[in-house]
């Protein structure tokens, strides 16, 4: 019923057209960062990876990956990422489904293809940003290997996960009897001493109680 599908140059009407039907929607809009038309083209043009999951040829959602390369706006600058380096990284940049085909997975498709899709674009280093006051965003993210690493403040000054991973290795697998805790994604305070003290998102739990990240001690891994 559905299909992930890389997009091309002539894409930006397509994907300008669902980021505004899905921000209309939006309740809280303060969690999603909009895409000027400008920059979906540079990333539809190989300045980065654009997909689009159809249901029955119909665009129901998109993601987009930016390769930042020598330009001004590189996450990498957030933490001791050596500067020669940052030509290696990849944004995980903004994605969206229409809110009546949220759930079904098509998040983690789109991320499972464009993650197979970095394998030979050099790429190192996958950063990306997600509200702590938005789970559903920050649980894919997580699922496709990135941890939250730190709190920072971006686009205006909105509060935002910064979320990290190697690539294409990933973290590695944790210590069965390594510490655990979990936080949640509301306790802002409790989260920012949690990452100043070496601990990072491996796991966000959302049920009844609320959404929680379980966290874990492990060292930025350069
Ligand atoms: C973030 C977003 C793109 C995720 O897309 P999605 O297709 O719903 O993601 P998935 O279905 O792969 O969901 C990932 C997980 O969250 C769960 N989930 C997502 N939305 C859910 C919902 N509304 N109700 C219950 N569970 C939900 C899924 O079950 C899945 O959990 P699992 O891994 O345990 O199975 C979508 O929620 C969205 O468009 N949000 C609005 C725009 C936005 O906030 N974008 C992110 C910032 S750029």
């Amino acid at each position: 019923m559905f299909d992930i599908v890389r997009l091309g140059p002539g894409d930006r009407g397509l994907i300008l057209t669902m980021q505004e039907r899905i921000y209309a929607a939006l309740p809280e809009k303060t969690v999603f960062e909009r895409s000027s038309g400008e920059f979906i083209e540079y990333c539809l043009d190989g300045g980065g990876l654009c997909y689009a999951s159809l249901r029955h040829g119909v665009p129901v959602g998109y993601r987009m990956v930016y390769f930042p390369r020598g330009r001004e706006f590189n996450l990498a600058k957030e933490v001791p990422l050596p500067s020669h380096e940052w030509d290696r990284v990849a944004h995980w940049d903004t994605t969206a489904v229409q809110p009546e085909w949220r759930g079904h997975g098509l998040g983690g498709l789109m991320n499972a293809r464009a993650l197979a899709d970095l394998a030979g674009t050099g790429t190192r280093h996958v950063f990306a940003t997600s509200s702590p006051c938005n789970p559903y965003g920050v649980k894919p993210l997580v699922t496709a290997g990135l941890r939250p690493v730190r709190l920072v403040r971006k686009f205006g000054g909105h509060l935002r996960f910064l979320l990290y991973r190697p690539f294409p290795a990933g973290w590695g697998a944790d210590s069965p009897r390594g510490e655990e805790k979990a936080v949640a994604l509301s306790a802002i305070t409790e989260l920012e001493a949690a990452f100043r003290d070496g601990w990072v998102g491996a796991e966000v739990v959302i049920d009844e109680a609320g959404a929680r990240l379980r966290m874990r001690r492990a060292p930025l891994p350069f």
